[in-house]
């Protein structure tokens, strides 16, 4: 056993010295990465100074804690802008007035239709086999409940393929989804469409886990939808610990029967805006560099993490650029996106209204994924545009944020893939970013002035620099 174990584990060894040979010969034949020209190198070494200046006046200059404390006030002001409110408009008119106290050029708002859900009031209660109360966060785009709530028995499925195995017990019952974390992008599809997998076969409602790796009994939100083949149920999400509980219940045979209360509807469409804000250009102004987070939140904690950090170090990256009195040769634009909750509306109309001017976009920055301690950009684009970005990294060496990953881009700016435009976001320390996200616990206190200040310089460099070259990105 133990010689057959060895022999085996030589194998894999030898296995993975060839796979690392390969690996090295692969990367050797790809080694005709585009070496960038000596004029581009050089030209890019040349903002070495300018580099140090921003990363001063971020870190230590008149920049220092700006960005956060205006994100303080601003939040503490206004709180959550969930897309549709009269909140978030407000916030909007006093967002364009900041832009331009800040001395900024062409502060305007861009019209575009946006969705107008609203929760209501909500409560669950489990009534046996015990009574207590289940806190619940109605999913965005949720219906609501019929007057008087529904009362129902409960069933708790931990994955999709035990609904399936047990499609029979489902109907008239409120399904519960227990799924385990595994990562946002592969745990969300019980959010997004647990309601309708379940409603599919005669489901009255489900109350989805949050889906995050951590909880304080924090529920958190986040859009779901329907699929129009089946019936629109009402649909919660419930924190990990009652998801748990409820599991545990169920397996010791106990009877769940739930009570469930929920006023959510959603209300025709309205009118909100993109708010953008420029440095114009002072040689190609119809060119443009993009930087952007989103302003709107869901209607719970202060919307401050998600995504007051990314708008806010992207308002900070042209406040530094306009504060050390640069001036780039192509517009530097900042977009504050509406309604991205929903899906990316705003950002969406934004690209239909401007696709056809894609070949003077250099490329779009998104912040949306924490602004805490970062470590670089991810990016998306041809491998000579990406040169292009590590040649710039290297003037971020200082403050230990010069890697360039693959993967850049987010819900706001990967429209733009569609015309082959370079997209980026910022990478960033955000282990932590789910146990936060779309809950009442996102607020100032998950963020640090100090964080915000490198954010904010990271982003400055590699937004003027890249406005200030000679040319645009090359495309793939
Ligand atoms: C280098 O940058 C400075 C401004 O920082 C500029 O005056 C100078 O022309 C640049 N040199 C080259 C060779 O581009
Ligand atoms: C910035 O915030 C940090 C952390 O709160 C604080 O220690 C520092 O003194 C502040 N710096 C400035 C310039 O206000
Ligand atoms: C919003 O939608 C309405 C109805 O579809 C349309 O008439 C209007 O032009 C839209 N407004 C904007 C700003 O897109
Ligand atoms: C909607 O449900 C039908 C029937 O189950 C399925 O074929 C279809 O793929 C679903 N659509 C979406 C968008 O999930
Ligand atoms: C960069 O990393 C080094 C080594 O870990 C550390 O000493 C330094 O403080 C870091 N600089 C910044 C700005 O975080
Ligand atoms: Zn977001």
């Amino acid at each position: 056993m133990k010689l057959f174990i060895s022999a085996a584990l030589a194998t894999m060894e030898a296995l993975s010295i060839l796979s690392g040979i390969l690996l090295l010969l692969l990367s050797g034949a790809q080694s005709h990465e585009p070496i960038l020209s000596e004029k581009l190198i050089r030209d890019i070494s040349n903002y070495s100074d300018i580099a140090l200046k921003i990363i001063d006046y971020s870190l230590t200059g008149p920049g220092a804690n700006q960005s956060y404390n205006r994100l303080a006030t601003f939040v503490d002001r206004y709180g959550p802008r969930l897309s549709g409110s009269s909140n978030l408009e407000d916030s909007i008119d006093h967002m364009l007035y900041l832009l331009q106290q800040d001395g900024l050029d062409n502060v305007h708002g861009e019209e575009v239709n946006v969705t107008h859900w609203v929760r209501g009031n909500e409560k669950a209660q489990l009534l046996e086999p015990r009574s207590a109360e289940l806190s619940i966060l109605g999913l965005g785009s949720s219906v609501g409940t019929p007057e008087e709530g529904i009362t129902a028995d409960a069933v708790v499925m931990r994955s999709f393929d035990e609904l399936e195995e047990r499609k029979d017990e489902v109907k008239d019952r409120i399904v519960v989804f227990n799924p385990p974390y595994v990562s946002y992008p592969v745990t969300v599809a019980y959010r997004v469409n647990g309601a309708s997998r379940a409603s599919k076969y005669g489901a009255v409602a489900t109350l989805i886990r949050t889906v995050g790796p951590f909880s304080i009994y924090s529920p958190h939100t986040g859009i779901q939808e329907y699929n129009s083949s089946v019936p629109a149920i009402p649909t919660a999400c419930i924190t990990i610990e009652d998801a748990n509980m409820l599991d545990r219940l169920e397996r010791a045979g106990e009877r769940l029967t739930i009570h469930l209360y929920m006023e959510a509807q959603t209300l025709p469409m309205v009118i909100s805006r993109n708010t953008v804000a420029e440095i114009k250009g002072s040689v190609y102004p119809d060119q443009v560099v993009v930087v952007s987070g989103h302003l709107d939140s869901w209607d719970v904690g202060q919307g401050a993490m998600d995504d007051g950090g990314g708008a806010f170090i992207s308002w900070q990256a042209l406040s530094i650029v306009r504060g050390l009195g640069l001036t780039p040769k192509r517009t530097l634009r900042l977009v504050m996106w509406t309604d991205e909750e929903a899906g990316g509306i705003g950002s969406q109309q934004y690209y239909q209204r401007h696709r056809e001017d894609a070949d003077k976009y250099s490329i779009l920055f998104e912040s949306d994924e924490g602004v805490f301690l970062p470590y670089g950009i991810q990016f998306s684009g041809s491998a000579e545009a990406k040169a292009i970005l590590q040649q710039i990294g290297q003037l971020l060496v200082s403050i230990n944020a010069s890697e360039v990953y693959d993967n850049g881009g987010g819900t706001d700016v990967d429209w733009w893939r569609e015309d082959k435009v370079p997209t980026a976001s910022l990478a960033n320390h955000n282990e932590h970013y789910f146990w936060y996200h779309h809950s009442n616990g996102d607020t100032m206190d998950v963020l640090d002035p100090e964080e915000m200040n490198l954010c904010s310089a990271v982003w400055a460099v590699y937004a003027y620099v890249l406005a200030d070259l000679d040319d645009v990105l090359p495309r793939g």
